[in-house]
């Protein structure tokens, strides 16, 4: 429900990996422009929120927040029964306040956290199974999902707000990140599709690091870094500029904002 970045996101690359067959995923969405590319792949597309949901076993909410409560009155009781799994990627808002809105009592909801990176099959996805889905087979659909667009892991519930802002907002800081390197490649004299694969190797290169590698990120540092040379004056003015604390508090910012979201009204 919702065809928007990760909706589209999530239902192109499972269709694309063979995940799932094209005809057994249906997305909702209202904007035309963004269902054709889905139904280029074969995606079925449905107008009806409704409709759609009565036909599905899994249901994913992937609208913006303030949107939530108008499709769960949209969906009405069609989640109600205890034969639907609905998995929310909605910042914010708790499986009890999913629950209240799609009058669906049996805990058979998982709230996930994925980000961006479901686009390229590199995405981390954080899973919050609601206390149903325990006994059934629940987090092995959501595992089989999510899984299959990068690594995912389950969490308690208590733990999304914070993952939201240190994962699911994290692509857009390296995003910048990878913009200064570019905009600065070229100011000196380097062409944009060089600056783009330096930054990007330099990000694969870390990734591979941190993920394959028992090394510390001081460790890391240290590779790079020696007193005297360019990265330690480098690291010596961001220090001095607030660099690393900026970022740390741009990390706190979203992960605060995700709390004032499960407050908010979302639509009601
Ligand atoms: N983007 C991310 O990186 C990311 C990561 C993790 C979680 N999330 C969560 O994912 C959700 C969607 O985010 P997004 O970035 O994908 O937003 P988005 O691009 O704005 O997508 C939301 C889509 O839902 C559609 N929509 C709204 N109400 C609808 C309804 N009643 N029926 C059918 N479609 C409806 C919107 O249509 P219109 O275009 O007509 O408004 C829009 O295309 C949010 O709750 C967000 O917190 C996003």
């Amino acid at each position: 429900m919702g065809a928007g970045k990760i909706g589209s996101a999530i239902a192109s690359r499972l269709v694309q990996k063979n995940v799932f067959p094209a005809k057994d995923v249906l997305v909702t969405g209202r904007c035309e422009e963004k269902l054709e590319k889905l139904r280029a792949l074969g995606i079925e597309i449905g107008r009806d929120n409704k409709t759609a949901a009565e036909e599905s076993d899994v249901v994913v909410i992937s609208v913006k927040p303030k949107d939530v409560a108008g499709l769960c009155t949209n969906l009405g009781d069609a989640c109600a029964d205890s034969s639907k799994l609905v998995i929310s990627v909605a910042a914010g808002i708790k499986i009890s306040a999913i629950a209240g809105l799609l009058q669906k009592p049996d805990g058979r909801i998982i709230r996930a956290m994925p980000n961006i990176g479901v686009l390229v099959g590199e995405g981390f996805t954080a899973l919050a199974p609601g206390t149903d889905c325990l006994n059934r087979d629940d987090a092995l659909v959501a595992a089989k999902i999510f899984c299959n667009l990068g690594t995912c892991g389950f969490y308690d519930e208590r733990m999304i707000n914070p993952l939201t802002g240190i994962s699911g907002s994290m692509p857009a800081y390296l995003a910048a990140f990878a913009g200064v390197i570019i905009s600065t490649a070229i100011r000196h004299g380097i062409r944009r599709n060089e600056g783009r694969t330096i930054a990007g190797q330099n990000m694969v290169a870390m990734g591979k690091l941190l993920l394959e590698t028992d090394y510390s990120v001081r460790d890391m540092i240290r590779f790079v870094g020696t007193k005297g040379g360019t990265t330690h004056a480098g690291k010596e003015l961001a220090k001095k500029l607030g660099l690393f604390s900026a970022f740390r508090q741009t990390i706190e910012r979203a992960i605060e904002r995700a709390y004032e979201l499960g407050h908010e009204d979302y639509g009601k």
